[in-house]
């Protein structure tokens, strides 16, 4: 497995990452330099998946101080620390791992310890690392924790992208399969294509199929008649922000398959590491949701397919209610019912 984003060098370095917008047509890794460039590929979705975007947030953070001399006063290095989370924070509005990853780099500045610049951007670059490493080890988990919900013979329907690309290795949702196909499990999988940006068609299919694991590609709008034909035995997909209650946002689409799978009596499971949780929010009320640009409805991929100037709407996530999810898989594991209560015994065990 390939890293979807990595830090080369020593605290002069530079971010290396996947360039998710060509793939499947053409792998590409490319260079980020810069904090600038870095909110440009979280923005542009080169980088993407909440847990990915966590990772590539705090890199920016250690890009955008490696401009200030070593022999600066740190006060100076410490608003710039500031300044830059404030500005990374600007480039998706979703996800919460962004958001967390920040305030991890930014509680940085309560350690009294460090008292020169060097030392504090020595420190940044390992918050990273840690950041990065933690969620390997997570996503590892949910796969184990998740497995058993796949038996021999079962048909999968996942949506979006939360696999190894949307992560630091493995995925969320995907772990769940990746693990299960180690353990010789034979299943299938049907991928949601994902409009607009075609995540599971480009990049769910494209990890699936490498791995081995049998997966069918179908249009978004395909998933109830294969769920009223039986065909789909349940759902995981990842998320994006879960609220206290459980409430979960995740890819536009996500709410009505999960609609779809309680009519037809199909359990519908959310994968996602505690670092997707934001408890400060109480219901997926209050979760904000990106839109983005309406080019991406009218002209996907450069290729214009409705009429110009026609209205749009392009929000990019919705939120699914706590009572149609039947469990979240974490890795610190199985949530059933999420609520308020069952989403605190198992994250605070
Ligand atoms: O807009 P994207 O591609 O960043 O949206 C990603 C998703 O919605 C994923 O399902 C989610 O981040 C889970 S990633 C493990």
């Amino acid at each position: 497995m390939v890293d979807t984003i990595k830090w080369v060098g020593d605290i002069n370095g530079h971010v290396e990452l996947i360039d998710q917008t060509l793939l499947p047509v053409e792998f590409r890794i490319i260079e980020i330099h810069d904090v600038a460039a870095m909110w440009q590929a979280i923005k542009t979705l080169q980088v993407r998946g909440a847990p990915a975007i966590g990772i590539a947030a705090a890199f920016g953070v250690v890009l955008g101080l490696q401009k200030i001399n070593d022999l600066a006063e740190i006060s100076v290095a410490k608003q710039k620390l500031t300044e830059t989370c404030v500005y990374l924070a600007s480039s998706r509005p979703t996800a919460v791992n962004l958001f967390w990853a920040l305030e991890r780099m930014q509680r940085i500045l309560d350690d009294s310890s460090i008292r020169s610049v060097q030392q504090l951007k020595e420190r940044l670059l390992a918050e990273t690392r840690a950041i990065r490493d933690e969620d390997a080890a997570m996503c590892r988990a949910i796969g184990r924790n998740g497995a058993d919900f796949i038996k021999d013979g079962s048909a999968v329907l996942t949506h979006c992208n939360a696999g190894g690309l949307a992560t630091a290795d493995y995925g969320t949702a995907l772990a769940v399969m990746f693990t299960a196909h180690e353990q010789g499990k034979k299943f299938r999988v049907f991928a949601d294509e994902t409009r607009p940006l075609l995540q599971g068609a480009r990049l769910t299919t494209w990890e699936l199929m490498q791995a081995g694991i049998d997966v069918t590609l179908i249009c978004d709008n395909m998933a109830g008649y294969l769920m009223s034909q039986g065909k789909i035995d349940l759902v995981i997909t990842g998320a994006d922000r879960i609220a206290a209650n459980g409430d979960t946002a995740n890819k536009i689409g996500t709410y009505s398959l999960a609609m779809l799978a309680q009519a037809h009596h199909i359990p519908f499971y959310i994968a996602a590491p505690s670092s997707t949780f934001d408890t400060g929010i109480a219901t997926g009320r209050d979760i904000p949701i990106e839109e983005r640009d309406p080019d991406e409805v009218t002209r996907p991929f450069g290729r214009p397919i409705a009429p110009d100037n026609v209205k749009v709407y392009n929000p990019a996530f919705d939120v699914t209610p706590h009572q149609y999810i039947r469990a979240i898989i974490t890795e610190a594991g199985v949530i059933h019912h999420p609520n308020s209560d069952t989403i605190l015994q198992v994250l605070t065990r």
